[in-house]
């Protein structure tokens, strides 16, 4: 298994893998634009064939409120069911943190995560150090809350 930086090549198998595996779908044009505005955040892991078994698709904050510090923001990420409980999901987000650290200056990343998703949490919340931001009411389309979510890379 190795982890890579996504290029244009890889959206059509990143997005194939979205549509596997959650409910939140984005359009071809929005990877594009994560891979052409931030082309150092996203990240894939593919097997020993080069198919896409999972992805981080992550970017830069844009619309910042007052006061508030440049951070990054996790779009999506999921593997492959075949593929999980590898580590594969925590080598991606690590890269993509580092990049958003290193190549931004970003002083945190922040997310939105389903309150029913334990697989999730537990990566974000346990393995990781992620803490709750907030509660965002319906935040989702079938009205499911969400925890925002963020981990400080400045102690
Ligand atoms: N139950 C509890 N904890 C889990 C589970 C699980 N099923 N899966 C992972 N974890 C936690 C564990 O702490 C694990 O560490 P451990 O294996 O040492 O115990 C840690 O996360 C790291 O696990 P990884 O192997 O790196 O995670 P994996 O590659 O399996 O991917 C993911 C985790 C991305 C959540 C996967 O289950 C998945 O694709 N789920 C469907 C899509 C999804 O929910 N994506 C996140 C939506 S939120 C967002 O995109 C911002």
């Amino acid at each position: 298994m190795n982890i890579r930086l996504a290029t244009a090549n890889d959206l059509m198998g990143m997005q194939a893998c979205n549509l596997n595996n959650l409910p939140e779908n984005y359009t071809l044009r929005y990877y594009l634009y994560h891979a052409l505005s931030w082309p150092q955040l996203s990240y894939v892991a593919e097997d020993n064939k080069g198919r896409i078994v999972g992805y981080i698709l992550a970017k830069m904050e844009e619309d910042l409120e007052e006061g508030e510090e440049p951070h990054g923001h996790v779009t999506s990420i999921s593997v492959l069911r075949s593929h999980r409980r590898l580590g594969l999901a925590k080598k991606l987000m690590i890269q993509s943190q580092e990049a958003m650290a290193t190549v931004y200056r970003a002083a945190y990343v922040s997310l939105h995560v389903r309150k029913s998703n334990r697989a999730a949490l537990g990566l974000y919340r346990d393995t990781l150090g992620f803490t709750l931001s907030k509660t965002e009411e319906k935040y989702y389309h079938d009205g499911e809350d969400a925890y925002a979510m963020r981990l400080n890379f400045k102690p």
